[in-house]
């Protein structure tokens, strides 16, 4: 969909967007005479700008014209206010007939960034993915094409360009990856889609296959894929927009790209949502994508490990000991506690390769974490201070939300093993803590770490103001925001 920044407002056909914050109702003086009549509509809808709040109309205007009166609550610059408006006016017209909507702010006291963020909301809430739908009827497609902002200061749209724009392309990446089937995305082709996405990017890629792998001694992650008829591969995507020489950071993702459980298969009832185990591993290629897209001043790396976990004649079995890349030995309780299995690998592999000044590492981990957190945030772990309160502020202001999960010495006792230097998992109780803490084995002394278990957040069987149900891209906009903090700050 096509956004655009305008001082007024363009003629002909288009609906015509206005937020009204709480019960200040400025913004619809520009109705001119008919201010008054749609005020009483207001009233009688019960509409009272509450946030979300939508009340529909009509008006005699260019031959009639449709108009949305959205509420954005007494706080309208508060967290995701603006991308709440831009994306909540966009869920209501995308298959409404509308071909382009009008949002005119000059009612709000927006700044640059604020405006930029309703039209960040506005194109986020756009996406789809229809590849499938061969039968959709005219009237369930999409026709709305543009959203013209109005009304903004006139930074907003060079904030726009300049910064979100490159976010909207990560996002839908990440959401495509993780909305297509896994007869379709398994770690060969995931990785030619990104390849595809990405080129004239400036994105450095690296893809090691098994014998490489084989070769650098990752048991653990060529133990999951041992009973896949499809190749493993770590993806490695790099961006040197910082200075020479600076260590980079490491994002790492888990991109397990079916989760049948492997021998310790998983029961048949909602098997299908395993397609988004690699949800993680999306995630690092969205933030990727944004950040060469806007040229972050920053250096970064993303790592992918991407296999597919099948019950096979070759699988691995519960009971087998791997040796991973760091030395460690594991033994291999639950093949479906795989993911940390992928991990480990390309945690060890990256700390050597790159020297990372910190590593932040995205999964789809435990169902545990969807347990404790629902579907409101994703969990953090992480061994550093500065590097917690720095993803904790990102998440704040992106709307990718994550709250703080303990680590400690007891816990990781849990996965002491008999025969190897530790299990893959634990009891049932805390078991997305002795994940992090199973990962928490593998960081080099010094190394700033955190680990986000998003198994929660990747899906989402609602839609929401920024996303329809399925493919949320949760993450991208968390990570952009963490080096805009950060390492351009
Ligand atoms: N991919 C799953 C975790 C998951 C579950 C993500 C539900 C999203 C929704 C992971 O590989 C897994 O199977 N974890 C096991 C670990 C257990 C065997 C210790 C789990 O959570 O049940
Ligand atoms: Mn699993
Ligand atoms: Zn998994």
């Amino acid at each position: 969909m096509e956004i655009r920044f305008a001082d007024t407002r363009p003629s002909g056909e288009f609906a015509l967007v206005l937020p009204v914050a709480g019960t200040a109702r400025s913004s619809l003086d520009s109705l001119g005479s008919a201010k008054s009549a749609i005020e009483g509509a207001l009233k009688r809808n019960r509409f009272e700008g509450e946030s979300g709040g939508v009340s529909e109309h009509f008006v005699d205007d260019d031959g009639g014209r449709r108009l949305l009166v959205i509420g954005t609550g007494d706080d309208a610059t508060k967290g995701e206010g603006p991308e709440k408006l831009g994306g909540t006016a966009v869920a209501r017209l995308l298959t409404s007939g509308e071909t382009g909507a009008v949002i005119d702010l000059s009612g709000l006291k927006y700044d640059a960034d604020a405006a930029a963020r309703v039209a960040l909301g506005a194109a986020l809430r756009s996406w789809r993915y229809d590849r499938y739908r061969t039968k959709l009827k005219d009237k369930q497609k999409p026709t709305l094409t543009s959203v013209t902002i109005t009304g903004a200061g006139k930074d907003a749209e060079q904030r726009y360009a300049s910064r979100y724009a490159a976010v909207v392309e990560g996002v839908s990446l990440t959401r495509e990856l993780v909305t297509e089937p896994p007869n379709i995305i398994y770690p060969d082709t995931f990785v030619e889609r990104v390849q595809q996405s990405i080129k004239g990017s400036g994105l450095e890629v690296q893809v090691l296959g098994r014998d490489d792998m084989a070769k650098l001694g990752m048991g653990a992650l060529l133990g999951v894929a041992q009973g896949s008829v499809r190749e493993p591969k770590l993806l490695v995507l790099k961006w040197n927009g910082g200075k020479q020489g600076d260590a980079p950071v490491a994002f790492i993702g888990k991109g397990v790209t079916f989760d049948t459980g492997g021998i310790s298969i998983k029961p048949a009832q909602n098997m299908e949502a395993m397609k988004w185990d690699m949800g993680g591993a999306g995630a690092v290629v969205g933030a990727m994508k944004a950040l060469a897209g806007r040229k972050a001043k920053a250096n970064v790396v993303g790592v992918c490990g991407l296999v597919e976990n099948m019950p096979d004649g070759n699988a691995q079995r519960p009971g087998d000991v791997v040796t991973t890349m760091s030395g460690q030995t594991v033994e291999v309780i639950n093949t479906d506690a795989e993911g940390r299995l992928v991990l480990c690998d390309a945690i060890t592999w990256t700390q050597q390769k790159f020297k990372p000044r910190a590593i932040v590492d995205l999964a789809t981990l435990t169902g545990a974490m969807v347990i404790t957190l629902g579907h409101e945030y994703a969990g953090i772990f992480a061994n550093d201070e500065i590097l917690a309160a720095a993803l904790l502020k990102a998440a704040e202001v992106s709307g990718d939300k994550l709250w703080r999960q303990p680590l400690a010495e007891p816990y990781d006792r849990l996965i002491d093993s008999q025969i190897a230097d530790m299990k893959n998992v634990g009891p049932r109780e805390a078991g997305s803590i002795t994940a992090a803490q199973f990962l928490k084995r593998y960081i080099d002394d010094g190394v700033a770490w955190a680990h986000l278990d998003i198994a929660g957040m990747a899906w989402s069987d609602k839609a929401k103001p920024t996303y329809d149900k399925g493919a949320t891209g949760y993450g991208v906009r968390l990570l952009d925001q963490y080096i805009a903090d950060t390492a351009e700050g």
